[in-house]
């Protein structure tokens, strides 16, 4: 089951009365199931906030942000069940594991929360043991990894590994915030490549938020570009590139390095 993720005339506001900032003004933007759609935009202009207010690290001030049919912004019960099936993955995946767990601990907890969450009977240690084995088969990761500490991993090996762990919540949509911008060029290949493998064998959407231009004309299906905390354009990518219909998205286009 993988739903539309849709953001209805959001906004969200930092601090409070002289030193309010609104970051994200009013963005209504759909993610349709199975697509991968790229949000791009100078640097503070709201991608990265408009997707933490999907998972409830921002709070809307406004607006609404609905899974399907049900709202998962602002702190309703039941939401937060549902909020799960939106994960999100960060640039630095050092900071989103605990350090003191294990890269199977870690996957473990996952995918015992989707388990709570769809009311299914947890597996038992043993069939989750075999579970956490698949998923890092899936991200091209030998076994072993689960023993292993979250610090005793590169980049890009942690980046595989929070692709498991997001995978492991059987999630409807995949938040991407520049999963690819701390690693080596060699290593983004893969790992872009295994985000659409896995995309395309699972099926959820992805919310792939990238400074990198060339790359989004690549992996995306649709982009979106923000500015000022404002969605500015949205198409099919290769008219947005092609024909952008913006000045503002033309300047961007513009200062991408030639491939
Ligand atoms: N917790 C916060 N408190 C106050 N202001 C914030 C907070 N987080 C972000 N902002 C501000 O909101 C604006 C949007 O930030 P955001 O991180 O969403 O931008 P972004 O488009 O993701 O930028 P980048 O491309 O650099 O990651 C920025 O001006 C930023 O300074
Ligand atoms: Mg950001």
């Amino acid at each position: 089951m993988n739903d539309r993720l849709s953001f209805d005339s959001v906004s969200v506001t930092y601090g409070h009365g002289s030193s309010a900032f609104t970051a994200v003004d009013s963005v209504s933007l759909a993610l349709e199931p199975g697509e991968i759609l790229g949000l791009v935009g100078e640097s503070g202009s709201g991608k990265s906030t408009l997707a933490r207010a999907a998972v409830g690290l921002a709070e809307p001030t406004n607006g609404s942000i609905l899974l399907g049919d049900t709202e998962i912004s602002h702190a309703k019960r039941g939401a937060l069940r549902d909020r799960r099936r939106v994960q999100m993955v960060f640039q630095d995946p050092q900071s989103c594991f605990n350090p003191r767990r294990t890269i199977g601990q870690s996957i473990d907890e996952a995918l015992q929360a989707a388990h709570r969450r769809d009311g299914t009977a947890t597996p038992n240690a043993r069939a989750r043991k075999a579970e956490i084995q698949n998923l890092l088969g899936a991200v091209a990761l030998p076994g072993d990894t689960a023993l292993r500490m979250p610090a005793q991993l590169s980049g890009g090996q942690r980046q595989r590994v929070a692709l498991a762990r997001a995978i492991a919540a059987k999630p409807s949509v995949i938040l991407a915030d520049e999963i690819t911008s701390a690693l080596d060029v060699s290593v983004q290949g893969a790992v872009l490549n295994l985000l659409r493998a896995l995309q395309r064998e699972l099926g959820f959407s992805v919310l792939f938020i990238s400074h990198n231009l060339a790359v989004v004309r690549i992996v995306c299906d649709r982009v979106a570009v923000m500015r000022h905390g404002k969605l500015i354009e949205v198409g099919d990518t290769v008219s947005v590139m092609e024909q952008p219909a913006q000045e503002y998205t033309r300047d961007l286009i513009a200062a991408v390095p030639t491939l």
